[in-house]
Order: structure tokens, then sequence, then C-alpha cells
């Protein structure tokens, strides 16, 4: 007997309901490629200011692969934290207003290492419904309970808080700028919430870096809510370009992540040209202010756009615009499309998001200019219909 026979069933039970996912590799990254001596358009990236191809985040790495080596070699605590790490973290702290700030392996290792080192068994998450996957996961490694709230809604966050003296703590956990809809989490309505039942509050601010805030430092930052706000979780790879997450904190939760974050703790720090990069891409955030205005505007443009033709663009106020289809072969069909035109989309479907709301999710970057969002919109109008 095939001992894996069933993994092939389950993946054609996938590829029969239009939910079979598949790599597809490029040549090149960013927003804006060339395959083939063509120029397409990617719509599907994160980089939103661009900064993966940025020559100065290249060249710091460059430079920082000389003089380290490829590797850090070891996990922090050993011998991994290099003065590049420390140095990284000094400026996050400082771009995001807070006194600390560390940094992990990934988006994903933040959200694991600082939600299960935060909360276990007895205690409470109340978590957006929406909220990132890596959210969702690291509330159930916790062992904690987690009871999600409908999506922004305030009002049920607060009758679900009634719940939170049964438990012995309570944290409460949303993204600033939602992954999939691109809208945008009521943040000092839910801070106040938080703050009157005493809980740890963490927002994850993953696609609002480099994008939301004085110099892209985020919308805790904006709204001037950080001492509401414990956890500001963001990433380095989506606006500032590169690889890596994060944390901004107080010094307290920073030392308590350092000897209690398991997914900090065991594994091997961020490689130097990682950090060098990511340094140089906080540095140009203190020199272009302007950016994340730009890109703002360029989003209002293109939602402007795709309303006119029709589409459903759900409640996006930011540089992730979703294109509402439903049906999840339909959505894989129009992502089709676009790509005989250079045009390359992300079809989302269940379970990234509910069943029945399959959609293409068109991320804004810097490298699409005012034609090429015309362009774009025209394109996916057609490819809709
Ligand atoms: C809201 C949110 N949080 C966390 C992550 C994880 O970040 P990373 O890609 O750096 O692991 C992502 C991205 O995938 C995300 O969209």
């Amino acid at each position: 007997m095939n001992r894996e026979s069933w993994i092939k069933d389950e993946l054609a039970a996938l590829q029969a309901q239009h939910l079979r996912r598949e790599l597809s590799p490029l040549p090149a990254a960013g927003g804006r490629i060339e395959i083939a001596g063509r120029p397409w358009l990617n719509f599907a990236s994160n980089d939103y200011l661009d900064l993966s191809q940025h020559p100065l985040v290249i060249e710091a790495a460059r430079k920082a692969l000389a003089d380290y080596g490829a590797g850090a070699t070891a996990s922090r605590l050993v011998t991994g934290t290099l003065d590049l790490h420390e140095q990284l973290e000094q400026k996050l702290a400082e771009h995001k207003g807070y006194p600390a700030a560390l940094v992990f392996g990934s988006g994903y290792l933040a959200n694991a290492g600082i939600i299960a080192s935060l909360a276990c068994e007895g205690d409470l998450i109340l978590s957006d419904k929406l909220a990132h996957a890596s959210i969702i996961d690291a509330a159930r490694l916790s062992g904690a309970k987690l009871v999600r709230f409908q999506h922004n809604d305030a009002n049920h966050l607060q009758t679900l808080t009634k719940k939170s003296a049964d438990f012995r703590r309570c944290i409460v956990v949303t993204e600033s700028v939602f992954s999939m809809d691109g809208d945008l989490a009521p943040l000092a309505v839910i801070s106040k919430i938080v703050r009157e039942i005493g809980a740890i509050f963490i927002v994850d601010e993953a696609h609002a870096t480099g994008v939301f805030g004085p110099h892209g430092s985020g919308r805790v930052r904006d709204l001037k809510i950080e001492t509401a706000v414990n956890v500001s979780m963001f990433t380095l790879s989506k606006g500032l370009g590169g690889y890596g997450g994060g944390v901004a904190c107080s010094q307290l939760l920073r030392d308590w992540f350092i000897n209690k974050a398991r997914s900090f703790i065991y594994t091997t720090a961020l490689p130097p040209a990682v950090i060098a990069a990511a340094i140089a891409a906080v540095d140009l955030l203190g020199e272009h202010p302007e950016w994340g205005a730009e890109l703002l505007r360029r989003a209002d443009r293109f939602r402007a756009a795709l309303k006119s033709r029709g589409l459903d663009t759900l409640n996006s106020a930011s540089q992730i615009v979703p294109v509402l289809i439903g049906d999840n072969e339909k959505a894989m069909q129009v992502a089709k499309r676009l790509r005989e035109k250079q045009i390359i989309v992300a079809a989302i479907r269940p379970p990234t998001v509910p069943a029945g709301t399959a959609r293409l999710r068109l991320s804004l970057t810097l490298a699409h200019s005012d034609a090429d969002i015309e362009h774009a919109a025209i394109a996916i109008a057609e490819a809709v219909r």
C-alpha cells in the first residue's frame, strides 16, 4: 500500500474546488519586472516602496556580505547578535516611537513568539476575525482560549471583554491595515476598550510600516497611541523591501521576549546582509517622508479607476486594493487572463479569505506609475467581464 496515497486524494479534492495552490517562479522581484525582455506589472508583491530594488539598500547588503560573511552563524543568544542587529533595533525603536525593539526571523515568527510567550492555558486572546494566519497560529500555539470578534467591530469586542474576568489574563490583537481587505482597524477605539479591562494590546503593523504615519512609522505612531499599544509588531519584508520581522515595545517586554519567545531563542539570527538592508531602508524612510502619502494617493486613484468600471474594492483605504470576485474558479480565470496581458495579480481564495469572497488582491507599489494604474484598471475590468 502506498503510504502517501491519501495526500494525492486530498490534493485532487482541492483541485476539484479550485483551491489547489501552486508555485509559479518569476525571474525577478518587485512591482515592475522584465520577463524575456518584456515589461510586466506585478501587483502581487508587498514591496510597497520599491525598496527591494533601491541601490542604497542593495549596496548596504552587499557591503555587509563582504564585511561579515553570508550568515550570522548562531542564534541571537549565543553568538548570533552582531553589532548590526542592535543598530537596527535601536533605529526601529526610535522610528516606531518606543523605548525598545527586537527583531525576529520573520513576521510570522514574531507573532508566534510574542503571542505564545505572553499567553498560555487559562488566558484569553481576543482577535479580529480576519487577523492573519500567523496571529491565529500563535494563539493556538499558546494554549490560551481564542475568541474572535467580528471584523473591525469594536462593539462586539466590548461585549466579548465581559468574558475576560473569567480568565487569568487577556490579550487583544488586531492588524492595523488588513492584509487581504486593505481596510483599517479602528485602533483608537479598540485601545480605549483594551485599557478599560487592563489587557495587553498587540497591533500587527505588517502592512502599515513604511506607508502610514510620519516617515512610514505606522498607524500606532500616527494616532499617537504608542502608550496604549504594548506591542507594535511589524515586518521588514513588505514596505521595507527585505526580510525579517520584529516588535517595538518597552524594555521590559523586550527582556521578556529574549527570555521567553521560543521563536526568537531557538533559531539562527538573521544574516548580516538582511539586517544591513533593513538599516538602509529605515534610513531612507527618514529621508523620504513623502513616500507613504504618495503611495496612498496612487491607491486612491487606483480604487477610483476600478470603481468607475463597476468593480467592488470592499472597504480598502490603503495600498492594498481587493477586487471582489466571489467564485474561486472565476478568480483564477481572471488572474490567468491578466497574465496573458503581462499583469500579475494574486487570486486569493479560501481559507485565506472567507468562503464565497475569492478576490484579486492588488498591491500597489511606488514602481507603478499613474499610467500603469490606468492601464491595469482597464485590463482588470475587461478580464472580469
Ligand atoms: C498581517 C500580517 N502579519 C504577519 C505577516 C507575516 O510576515 P512575514 O511575511 O514577515 O513572515 C504577514 C505577511 O505575510 C501579514 O500579512
